[in-house]
């Protein structure tokens, strides 16, 4: 089956209620992890890379390396750009193959968002690509959760259905209390599914996507601390809440720290239990199989997507 934009695969998603595991890629160990976890699981998957995995791992060879991985299944695999900065990255994607890109202009004001979004949606839609967008801004919610003027960050239902009407996006990013990175929450891990609800009955149809979505995996944590990496008092989105998320009209889940923590972990094992191992094999195959049984329990357990392939 060739590269699939995320169309298809979210409408199935929200008629029955899960969530699509997306999945940031930067190198060929973690591709393959995450393929193998969403082949076995027979579910459809986004692999997404930011512009800085784009500049790590070069164009020509991520796209490549997808290639093959859309080559050795037969499940449905989107191909999205993460948090594309501009039009222009944007465009290089779209050119480039991608078949889902993110325009992320939420640090801009709504005005410059609306322009800013609408000018990737028509570019996209030309091409028959599909463009998320983002409203609301994620990073630093958590330091002020329960200041009750941080409510600004979070997203306004009614400014997301005129968003959307005016840019023709096909899916929206939105804050409701997630961030990115290992650091999520300083006291009990909570999200505004009011405000999801209230978005979901303004834009019913609109998929809805879920940055900052990482678990922080306790026992992943645990052993990169053991194992030398200092990491303290990391804490993410409990499994629960995701899985409530999956059924609530969030479609797409996004996670990079996760598997940040599964390669790191994996591999300061194998380099501190045996040190004198330095075949890169001897460790980068234990850190894909980490990453493969982390996105397999994701998919599986959490967002609810195996078998819908
Ligand atoms: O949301 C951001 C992702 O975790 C990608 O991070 O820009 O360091 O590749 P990156
Ligand atoms: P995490 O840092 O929670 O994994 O979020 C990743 C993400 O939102 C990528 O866009
Ligand atoms: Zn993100």
């Amino acid at each position: 089956m060739p590269l699939v934009t995320t169309k298809e695969m979210f409408e199935k998603s929200m008629k029955e209620g899960y969530a699509i595991g997306a999945f940031n890629v930067n190198n060929m160990e973690i591709i393959q992890g995450i393929v193998d976890a969403a082949q076995e699981e027979h579910s459809p998957v986004i692999l997404q890379a930011s512009s800085g995995a784009i500049k790590y791992a070069r164009p020509n060879y991520l796209k490549k390396m997808v290639e093959a991985a859309v080559e050795e299944t037969d499940i449905p695999i989107a191909l999205h750009l993460d948090h594309g900065p501009d039009f222009e990255t944007c465009k290089a994607c779209i050119d480039a193959g991608f078949t889902s890109v993110m325009i992320d202009g939420s640090k801009y004001s709504f005005e410059e968002n609306v322009e800013l979004t609408k000018k990737v949606v028509d570019y996209a839609h030309e091409r028959g690509v599909v463009v998320e967008a983002e409203l609301g801004q994620l990073a630093g919610i958590e330091d002020d959760v329960n200041v009750s003027e941080s409510d600004a960050k979070y997203t306004d239902p009614d400014q997301a259905k005129e968003f959307v009407e005016r840019t023709g996006c096909d899916s929206l990013a939105i804050a409701i209390g997630t961030s990115h990175g290992a650091y999520k929450f300083k006291g009990e891990a909570k999200l505004r599914f009011d405000i999801l609800a209230k978005v979901k009955e303004k834009i019913p149809n609109t998929p809805i996507v879920l940055h900052g979505a990482s678990t922080v995996i306790e026992e992943l944590v645990a052993m990169c601390n053991e194992n030398g990496a200092n990491i303290p008092g990391a804490k993410g989105v409990p499994d629960e809440i995701l899985n409530e998320a999956s059924k609530s009209g969030v479609s797409k889940i996004n996670v990079d720290t996760d598997l940040r923590l599964a390669m790191t972990g994996a591999i300061r094992k194998v380099l501190k239990e045996e040190p004198s191992v330095f075949d890169p094999r001897k460790y980068l195959t234990p850190a894909r199989d980490l990453i493969k049984s982390t996105v397999q329990h994701k998919i599986r357990d959490v967002f609810g997507s195996s078998n819908k392939a």
